[in-house]
């Protein structure tokens, strides 16, 4: 790396290790969008079908769209909003919006996430006394119900959760994300793969079963709000759509080779999801629960295979704790994009930005954190605020923003830029790459995300 890059990297906060930079990016990935959101989903729209659909929005969709972002980023060294009006040659259009509906998408992820992220880390303190930990259903359903109908447990954990995360985000880029990331994510897999074989020698009718449910694709599920719901979710995974990749991918060092890098992101988080389903899906048919649960599965499923180890308990503060980092890695870079833009365009501190933005979060978020007691009957299109700000963020905003980021790439940026950024300036001969990544990113990610919204909006 040359003196300027280094230079200009650490004059905004780098990552202290080459390899830094991206294991935060895997850090942002990885998250309870494996964990909780994964298993839930796939549950409740059908198992194998659904996940064909979400690997296929994946690799089309998803990663073309997190090449570009970390590849904008990375090149104008900026937040995602400053980034857009740095490297749009047209100054009169509005590219900038992107960013802003980015900044606005982070605050609609928040208000939901930071109150499921307020469950994990209640379950920490749930499992060190042993009332949730059965193998009866019932007995987990309750101890779940008893938590999320409780509006002040709701309300205080969420404050819990933000303060948190604040802490971490007013440390700063390198210190706070890089230290907590590098040894939660390999822990991390390998407390799932120990549930999922649990999990799987619980019953062998029951894995048969949970196996098939996962793998054996039945397409007459499969409804254009499915495909809908298995894109947003390929969106929330790899956090793409609203520039927390683009502020990531500013962090880059300039030798780091995006696509490969990416690849391997993109691939590791694929491997955590499918563990998560393997350790949920053959108990959920071992004890009898229902895979169409819906947010609860995770909460009730995975104690009862814990109650059914030697050393469950223990296992299970572990698992809570390490889940808890997971959902703060993700938190932090969902909170980073509204702070990285605050404070860099408007020159307020750090530690202001992040109180600003955590103050207006807890107000937000406080409608999704009692949509379960006080707020459950209060509903828009049918849906709880809690639902609403899960279906519009994923469903609306990432897809919209992946839309736009892409068409920037593909047709305003132009194959020039793409080159230059994906061979790092003529050092790496990946012809072949840069040329499939600019076909994809100019044909084939929109053209998919026009269709699937429009048919998952009930166009045709
Ligand atoms: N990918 C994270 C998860 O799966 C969630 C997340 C973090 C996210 N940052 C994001 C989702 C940005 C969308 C956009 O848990």
């Amino acid at each position: 790396m040359n003196e300027k890059n280094k230079k200009e990297i650490l004059s905004r906060g780098a990552f202290a290790t080459s390899i830094g930079a991206v294991i935060a990016t895997l850090g942002s990935a990885i998250g309870l969008g494996n964990i909780w959101k994964f298993p839930f989903i796939a549950g409740e729209n059908g198992g194998a079908a659904f996940l064909i659909v979400y690997i296929a929005s994946t690799i089309l969709v998803g990663l073309p769209v997190m090449i570009s972002e970390i590849a904008l980023g990375r090149k104008a060294r900026a937040n995602a909003i400053t980034t857009m009006q740095k490297l749009n040659p047209k100054k009169g259009q509005p590219w900038w919006l992107i960013g802003a509906l980015g900044a606005l998408a982070a605050f609609t992820i928040m208000a939901f996430y930071t109150e499921v992220a307020g469950w994990v880390y209640a379950y920490i303190f749930k499992s060190l006394n042993t009332s949730g930990l059965s193998t009866n259903p019932q007995v987990t359903e309750k101890a779940f119900t008893d938590l999320i109908t409780s509006p002040w447990q709701s309300l205080i954990w969420q404050w819990v959760v933000l303060g948190i995360v604040s802490v971490i985000i007013i440390k700063g880029v390198s210190k706070g994300i890089e230290r907590v990331t590098k040894f939660m994510i390999p822990s991390l897999l390998v407390m799932v793969v120990i549930i999922a074989i649990r999990s799987l020698t619980l019953d062998p009718v029951a894995t048969s079963k949970g196996l098939s449910f996962l793998f054996r694709p039945d397409f007459s599920k499969l409804g254009w709000d499915v495909v809908l719901i298995a894109m947003g979710l390929a969106f929330f995974k790899l956090s793409v759509g609203m520039g927390t990749m683009i502020t990531y991918g500013s962090y880059w060092q300039n030798d780091q080779n995006i696509p490969y890098r990416t690849a391997t992101v993109m691939l590791s988080d694929l491997a955590v999801s499918l563990l998560a389903g393997l350790a949920i899906f053959p108990a959920v048919f071992a004890f009898g629960f229902e895979p169409a649960s819906g947010a609860s599965l995770m909460f009730i499923t995975i104690p009862a295979v814990f109650a059914s180890m030697p050393f469950g308990q223990i296992f299970m503060v572990l698992f809570f704790i390490l889940a808890s980092f997971a959902a703060t890695g993700a938190m932090i870079s969902l909170i980073e994009v509204p702070v990285a833009y605050i404070n860099e365009n408007f020159n307020i501190s750090r530690l202001k930005a992040t109180i600003a933005t955590n103050l207006t979060l807890a107000l937000i978020g406080s409608l999704a954190a009692l949509s379960n007691s006080v707020l459950a009957d209060f509903k828009l299109f049918d849906l709880t605020m809690f639902d609403l700000f899960d279906y519009v963020s994923s469903n609306l905003m990432l897809p919209i923003g992946g839309l736009f980021i892409a068409i920037f790439v593909g047709w305003i940026w132009g194959k020039k830029n793409i080159e230059a950024a994906l061979n790092n300036a003529g050092t790496l001969n990946n012809h072949v790459i840069v040329n499939v990544f600019t076909f994809i990113v100019r044909f084939i990610t929109p053209v998919l995300i026009i269709i699937i919204l429009l048919g998952g909006l009930g166009v045709f």
